[in-house]
């Protein structure tokens, strides 16, 4: 069943070029810039008829939804709500008959996405949810569906099923883009030109000599670490500080780089072990910028740079080199780099990875 896998994480991480040309399958229409979304049952009028969307998860899958909202901001110029679910529910939110309300789940399952849909659908609001799983509670429940097609996961942290569910957003941003025409036939064709091209750098990245070992290796006695990103790159430190801390037991948090002299700076020093996520985007110079202020003050950075940036990592211990798929793909290269990174430290500390303690793979309790 693990096809030669140590274990269903490793399997999973690798399964993801596969689970994204599942997902991408034949829902590009290629000629006309636009995807087709079928499951969400919603005509380009009923589309335009939204000022707002609103998403709701948990855990990794909230991650999926920040990216998201960075990412349908940009594109659709429409303000995009992220909100936990466990929060949410209990909050008597305000949602306008024109904001559409998007659950995101892996399982599909988990108790309090579900109770934050019931919550909208009992106001008779309009849900679409991203979910894994297509009998799903979640799935069900709502009006319509985009189904992410990242087959069965069962290692407990959330690999593949992120990767596909920041793709489903994607997906959604050009035919909501579309729909308003926030996007232009040809910016949709660049999308999609984009979006086809990331199976096979997803491939290249798994394949790429990280030394993901040896850098897990030279930092196994760290208790702390902390993921540094700007714009769409922060969701990714939140994800990667996650993983790391849910399979390895290893303390750490993601910041906006922005946000360290507010606070977090004050913890640095040798012990401190930093990840720097510096792709070739208009926010390098300032990420540069934080990366160096680690580094004065002792902090041991691990910095994950663009592929042909020679530059930025220089002073940091150890560099990484991701292919460039475009600056709202890439962090999902950045992404499968820190899983490998994550993955690494918990083998060598001896780890369950399928199985970290204490979690459960559907949270369907609160
Ligand atoms: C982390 C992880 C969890 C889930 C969260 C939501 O790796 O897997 O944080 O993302 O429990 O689960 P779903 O997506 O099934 O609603």
């Amino acid at each position: 069943e693990k096809r030669g896998f140590p274990n269903y994480m490793l399997k999973e991480i690798h399964e993801q070029p596969q689970a994204l040309r599942a997902l991408i399958g034949d829902c590009l229409i290629k000629d006309e810039g636009d995807v087709l979304l079928e499951g969400l049952g919603l005509d380009d009028e009923a589309l335009r008829s939204f000022d707002r969307l609103c998403l709701v998860a948990c855990g990794s899958s909230w991650h999926a939804a920040l990216i998201g909202k960075y990412l349908i901001e940009e594109q659709c110029r429409i303000p995009v709500d992220v909100e936990i679910a466990s929060e949410f529910r209990y909050r008597n939110p305000i949602i306008s008959e024109t904001t559409l309300v998007i659950p995101i789940s892996q399982s599909g399952e988990t108790a309090d996405t579900l109770a934050a849909l019931r919550e909208v659908k009992g106001r008779n609001r309009r849900v679409v949810s991203i979910c894994n799983v297509i009998d799903s509670s979640i799935a069900r429940e709502s009006d319509g569906i985009i189904h992410t097609h990242a087959g069965l996961e069962i290692g407990v942290a959330s690999t593949k099923a992120f990767t596909n569910q920041v793709v489903a957003l994607y997906l959604l941003a050009i035919r909501l883009g579309r729909a308003t025409g926030t996007i232009s036939r040809n910016r949709g064709l660049e999308m999609i030109a984009d979006l086809t091209e990331l199976p096979d750098l997803v491939e290249k990245t798994l394949k790429l000599d990280f030394n993901a070992e040896e850098i897990a290796c030279e930092h196994l006695t760290a208790c702390d670490a902390i993921y540094l990103g700007r714009g769409i790159c922060y969701p990714v430190a939140l994800e990667g500080a996650l993983k790391l801390k849910e399979i390895s037991y290893v303390h750490a948090d993601g910041y906006p780089a922005g946000e360290m002299k507010h606070g977090p700076i004050a913890l640095i020093d040798r012990d401190m072990l930093v990840f720097v996520l510096a792709p070739r985007d208009r926010h390098l110079a300032k990420v540069r910028s934080n990366m160096e202020e680690v580094v004065t003050r002792g902090g041991r950075v691990i910095a994950l740079c663009s592929e042909g940036d020679e530059e930025t990592g220089k002073k940091a211990e150890f560099t990484l080199s991701i292919p460039w798929a475009g600056e709202t793909l890439s962090p999902l290269l950045f992404n499968v780099a820190l899983q490998l990174l994550a993955y690494n430290f918990a083998i060598l500390k001896g780890k369950d990875v399928d199985q970290p303690r204490n979690l459960a793979k559907s949270v369907t309790v609160e």
